[in-house]
């Protein structure tokens, strides 16, 4: 039987695309269009985020294909993510009515927490999107001591005005993950971490799924955009080039993009690549009419190297998150 090509989340039932379009480095003199080209070419799913400096142009490229008869509105989903800066409860619910209000939307169909990691409120109209450095510094990050429970509640409020349809959490752990269930009235719907064979945190992906929340892979690529922001990966051949990665992609008469992305998908696990390119868009997505053999999978889990790009540590904040 072919396999579906969405998880159900949980509460509120909705499906959401194991394929989604990431909206991170798409310049905000592209972003209208190739939000709008990614949708015309079958995206359901778009992943923004306040941090991405883009969600005014984002929001243009889907009303526009919704204008336009592509899409209708509850035909896509759409995910953007709380930044760091606004976790104080004063501060959850303007924040987010900034992004919806940006997006031009009278729902989001999920927001994420970004990261578990409180820094020190910036007002809008000091700095928009604040980023990780506090305008009065030149360096570093500052935390405040806002609780995750207070936060939590906030985004359950938002929910529960159905101004986001879901909510979930990004970047979390499973001790995190443990304590937020010990007080969340609506549970998580969905984790997004990174994931890709060099990181392929199996028992977590396993516990969070059995816990009934699904789980996103970003960065499925790997080293693909971290080369600027970290020496991390200097070592670790790109993915996307490597021979066990192109012998089965040749064997398979795929891409390589092609076999990293199904490898997340087959253990149910939503992708969301980005691509300023029309033709990759295309084929990316193209991950439903074929399947990896078990030997193909045997190969991917051999690559393991407990590699993270994502880390705040390894770009100047001096804060190791996933110690
Ligand atoms: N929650 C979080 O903390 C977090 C963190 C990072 C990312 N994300 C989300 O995850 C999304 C994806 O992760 P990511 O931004 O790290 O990028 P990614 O999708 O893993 O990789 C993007 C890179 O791969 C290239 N690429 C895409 N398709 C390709 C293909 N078929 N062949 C060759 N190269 C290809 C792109 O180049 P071109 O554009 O030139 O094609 C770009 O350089 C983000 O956009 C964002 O929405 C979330």
């Amino acid at each position: 039987m072919a396999q579906k090509n969405f998880v159900e989340l949980t509460r509120t039932n909705d499906k959401m695309p194991l394929v989604g379009f990431g909206c991170w480095k798409v310049d905000q003199k592209d972003a209208e269009e190739t939000i709008y080209n990614a949708i015309k070419v079958g995206y359901r799913l778009i992943d923004g985020a306040c941090d991405y400096g883009n969600e005014v142009e984002v929001g243009r490229g889907i009303r526009k294909a919704i204008a336009d008869g592509i899409v209708k509105r509850e035909e896509i989903f759409v995910t953007t993510k709380l930044w760091n800066t606004y976790h104080n409860k004063a501060n959850v619910r303007p924040a987010f009515d900034k992004q919806l209000a940006d997006l031009g939307l009278d729902y989001v169909d999920l927001y994420l927490i970004h990261f578990p990691i409180p820094l020190q409120h910036v007002e809008h109209d000091v700095c928009y999107p604040p980023g990780w450095v506090h305008p009065t510094k030149t360096s570093g990050i500052l935390l405040e001591a806002s609780p995750m429970q207070d936060c939590w509640r906030e985004m359950e409020k938002i929910a529960e005005a159905g101004l986001a349809r879901n909510i979930g959490i990004s970047n979390f752990n499973v001790q995190l993950i443990l304590d937020l269930l010990t007080y969340a009235k609506i549970k998580p719907a969905v984790l997004q971490i990174e994931l890709h064979p060099y990181l392929q945190q199996k028992r977590l992906v396993e516990w969070v799924q059995s816990q009934g929340i699904a789980v996103t892979a970003y960065s499925s690529f790997g080293p693909a955009s971290f080369a600027q922001l970290t020496d991390d990966g200097r070592n670790a051949k790109p993915l996307l080039d490597h021979e066990v990665i192109q012998a089965i992609a040749k064997k398979h008469d795929k891409t390589t993009a092609q076999v990293l992305l199904r490898w997340s998908v087959e253990r149910n696990v939503a992708v969301i690549p980005k691509s300023m390119h029309v033709e990759r868009m295309t084929t990316n997505r193209d991950l439903f009419s074929w399947s990896l053999g078990a030997d193909d999978i045997k190969d991917i889990t051999a690559l393991e190297m407990g590699l993270r790009f994502n880390n705040p540590d390894s770009y100047g904040m001096a804060l190791p998150l996933f110690a």
